[in-house]
C-alpha cells in the first residue's frame, strides 16, 4: 500500500479514507496518533495489527468537541465542566464510565470506561469533523519505539502499512497527554503529561493523587531490560545524575563505549567529542519536546553504543519527562558499580 502524505488542502481526502475504514495518522500537540474511525471495529482492530501492539490495551477516543462525548458517556464526574473548560482542547485525556455497548470492546479493551481527548490541533479537529466520527489514536509508532513527533517519524515506522499521514510539522509538547481518571470519586492521574498535577490541583483546589502503579513504575529502580522498558530505542540508555557526567564519560572512554549525548546546551557544551542531540534550551519544555526525537536520532545514527541522557527534577512537566525517560532507560541510572 502507498502511504500518502496529506497537506492542509487535502484534509477532505484523508477524512474520506477514514470514513471508509482506512488508517490515517494525524498530528496533535503531543505526538502523532494512528487514526481509525472509532465506530468501525474492524478498522480499530487494524490499528493493533499495524503497531504490533497487544489488543488488550484500551485506546483514546479523539473528539472534535466536548459534546461529541455525550453519545458514549454514562455519567460525568462533577469536576468535568471545570476541567474541560480549562484544559480542552489540550494534552489531557479524561476517563469516564460509558453507556453499555456504546463503544466496541476493541476500543475499550472490554472495560466499562473509556478515554476521551480533544487534541489542540486545528487540522486534526477538522479531520474528525469531516470524518463525522471520533478517531481512536494510539501513538503512531511501531510498538516499543519512541512515540513519533514528526510526520517523518510516522512514515519511517509505518510506511506501506497505512493509507496516509496528515502532516503538520513537529509537535509542540513532545510526550503523550496526561491521563486523568474521572470514573471514580477521587480524580487520579494514570499517566503524567503536560497538563501537570500542579496545574490540575490549582484549578480544582483538591489534591490529585498519582496512580499507585504509576508511582511505583517511575520511582522503583528496575533491572535493565525488564518489564518497564517501553518507548525504547535499540541503543541502551542511561540516565546521568547532575554530578555524574564526568564520571560517566570517563567510564565510557575507559570501556571504549561510543556515547550519544541527549542533553541541554549547558551540559553538551562541556563534552565536545561525543555524538549528540542538544535540546533547544535549558528548559524542561525544550527537553520534553526533544526527548523522543533525540532518542530516535541517536538511535538511527547507528554510531553510538550507549545514550547518556540528562535528568530533571520530578515535578511540574519534569514528572512527565522523567516518566518517559525512565521507561526508555529501563529505570537505569549510571552508577560507578
Ligand atoms: O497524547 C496522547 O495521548 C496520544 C495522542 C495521539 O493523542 N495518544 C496516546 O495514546 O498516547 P495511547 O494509546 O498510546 O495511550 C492511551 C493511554 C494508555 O496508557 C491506556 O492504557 C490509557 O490511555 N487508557 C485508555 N483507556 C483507558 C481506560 N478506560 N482506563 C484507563 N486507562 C485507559
Ligand atoms: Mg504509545
Amino acid at each position: 500500500m502507498e502511504t500518502k502524505i496529506f497537506q492542509t488542502e487535502e484534509i477532505d481526502q484523508a477524512a474520506e479514507l477514514l470514513s471508509r475504514g482506512e488508517l490515517v495518522a494525524f498530528p496533535t500537540e503531543t505526538v502523532y496518533g494512528l487514526g481509525a474511525n472509532a465506530l468501525l471495529p474492524e478498522s480499530v482492530q487494524q490499528v493493533f495489527a499495524v503497531k504490533g501492539r497487544p489488543s488488550d490495551n484500551p485506546l483514546i477516543v479523539h473528539v472534535a468537541d466536548f459534546s461529541m462525548t455525550k453519545a458514549f458517556v454514562e455519567s460525568y464526574h462533577p469536576f468535568t465542566k471545570k476541567i474541560v473548560n480549562h484544559f480542552w482542547p489540550g494534552p489531557l485525556t479524561l476517563i469516564f464510565s460509558i453507556k453499555e455497548g456504546s463503544l466496541s470492546p476493541v476500543v475499550t479493551g472490554g472495560l466499562s470506561t473509556a478515554a476521551f481527548r480533544m487534541p489542540d490541533n486545528k487540522k486534526t479537529l477538522s479531520l474528525i469533523e469531516k470524518t463525522g466520527a471520533p478517531l481512536v489514536g494510539p501513538s503512531a509508532n511501531t510498538s516499543g519505539k519512541p512515540s513519533p513527533t514528526t510526520a517523518m517519524h510516522v512514515f519511517h515506522d509505518l510506511k506501506g502499512k497505512i493509507a496516509g499521514i496528515l502532516d503538520d510539522g513537529a509537535t509542540q509538547i513532545g510526550v503523550e497527554s496526561t491521563v486523568l481518571d474521572l470514573s471514580n470519586e477521587v480524580p487520579t492521574i494514570l499517566r503524567p503529561g503536560a497538563v501537570t498535577k500542579e496545574a490540575l490541583e490549582e484549578v480544582l483546589s483538591v489534591e490529585i493523587p498519582l496512580d499507585k502503579h504509576l508511582v511505583k513504575e517511575s520511582e522503583t529502580p528496575k533491572a535493565p531490560g525488564m518489564k518497564y522498558k517501553h518507548y525504547s530505542p535499540d541503543t541502551p540508555v542511561l540516565m546521568i545524575a547532575p554530578d555524574d557526567w564526568d564520571k560517566a564519560l570517563a567510564w565510557a572512554r575507559a570501556n571504549d563505549q561510543k556515547v550519544g549525548l541527549l542533553a541541554t546546551p549547558r551540559i553538551a557544551d562541556q563534552y565536545s567529542s561525543a555524538d549528540r542531540f542538544v535540546f533547544a534550551d535549558q528548559s524542561v519544555e525544550a527537553a520534553t519536546r526533544g526527548l523522543f526525537s533525540g532518542l530516535r536520532a541517536l538511535d538511527e545514527a547507528g554510531k553510538t553504543d550507549i545514550i547518556f541522557a540528562e535528568v530533571f527534577p520530578e515535578d511540574h512537566l519534569g514528572l512527565a519527562y522523567m516518566n518517559r525517560l525512565k521507561k526508555a532507560a529501563g529505570q537505569n541510572y549510571f552508577s560507578e558499580k
